[in-house]
């Protein structure tokens, strides 16, 4: 078999935009869970959105000219995410997810970035092997949460939009609990209107990009995330990602009658720094 790797353009969405849908539409169905995309339109929109996107790396693996497969490289931080990884379900199993992780890696150390990150389908067996076998450890076990908005104020916690002034007060935050900030992401959800600041004691003591899949939060305390949590008007996506091994959050969400949708796991290769404080990552680490 004769797999090539190129890299993607805005005019590759469609086909691996519906690749991606059918691939993680095949997996969770096998497992009877819920799809992460709920139609190809959005993982079609998603994709052309990292396509069209200059911090976004892309790889495209081909057969004889035909598209059976993708991966992507989140470039806007010191630490690298990498996915979504998808190959058409008819030819899973054959080194081709390999390949385009190759694709990326390659990518990654050529741009010397410190480390790179995934999150994983906590029930998908090939992923998880084929990732620890590329040199991945585990370092989180996460629950996707989804239910109705909590509106639940935390006393003394106070949730407001995040504004470009903010960046600074962030990016010190998420260095002070991660060891590296994600001022680029962070960058972007501002200009996009979805990123949230919590205030305790007159200073900056958490972010959110969003509460939903594709953000991530970063708190001094668990206060700081329920405070963002519980001003959330909705969890975007199939849900956010909670570090299970943080108890005291993850039932303080249970006690408020969220459900977990899927489990998930936080995997990386390189820089690792064990977080300092509460956090959230996204689906795109
Ligand atoms: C995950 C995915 C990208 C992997 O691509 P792929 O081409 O199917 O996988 P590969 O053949 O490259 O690698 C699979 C590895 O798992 C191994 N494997 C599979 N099942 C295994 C098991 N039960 N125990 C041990 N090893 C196993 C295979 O032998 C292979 O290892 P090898 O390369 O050393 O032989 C692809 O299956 C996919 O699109 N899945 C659905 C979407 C998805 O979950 N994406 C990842 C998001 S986390």
């Amino acid at each position: 078999m004769n797999i090539k790797l190129r890299s993607g353009t805005p005019a590759d969405a469609e086909i691996c935009g519906k690749i991606c849908y059918n691939a993680f539409k095949t997996i969770s169905e096998a497992h009877g869970f819920p799809p992460d995309f709920p139609a190809s339109e959005v993982a079609i929109g998603v994709l052309t959105s990292m396509l069209g996107n200059p911090n976004f790396y892309s790889v495209v693996a081909e057969i004889d000219g035909r598209i059976v497969g993708s991966n992507f490289l989140d470039e806007r931080n010191r630490i690298a995410g990498v996915g979504p990884v998808t190959v058409d379900p008819a030819v899973q199993n054959r080194a081709i997810g390999r390949r385009l992780m190759d694709g990326v890696h390659e990518r990654a150390a050529s741009k010397n970035f410190d480390g790179v990150r995934l999150i994983q389908a906590g029930f998908h067996i090939r992923s998880l092997v084929l990732y620890a076998k590329l040199g991945y450890d585990v370092r989180e076990h996460l629950a996707c949460m989804q239910g109705q908005a909590l509106n639940i104020a935390i006393e003394g916690h106070v949730v407001r939009p995040a504004t470009d002034a903010d960046l600074e007060s962030c990016n010190r935050l998420c260095l002070g609990v991660h060891g590296h900030d994600r001022g680029g992401e962070l960058q972007d959800a501002i200009s996009r209107g979805t990123a949230t600041v919590v205030e305790h004691d007159e200073r900056i003591t958490g972010y959110a990009t969003v509460i939903g899949f594709f953000g991530h939060a970063v708190g001094e305390t668990n206060k700081d995330l329920k405070a963002l949590i519980g001003a959330s008007k909705e969890f975007i996506g199939p849900g956010f990602l909670l570090p299970t091994r943080n108890g005291e959050l993850f039932r303080w969400c249970l006690n408020k009658g969220l459900r977990v949708a899927q489990p998930m796991t936080l995997m990386s290769k390189g820089l690792y720094n064990e977080p300092a404080g509460a956090f959230m990552p996204s689906i795109l680490y």
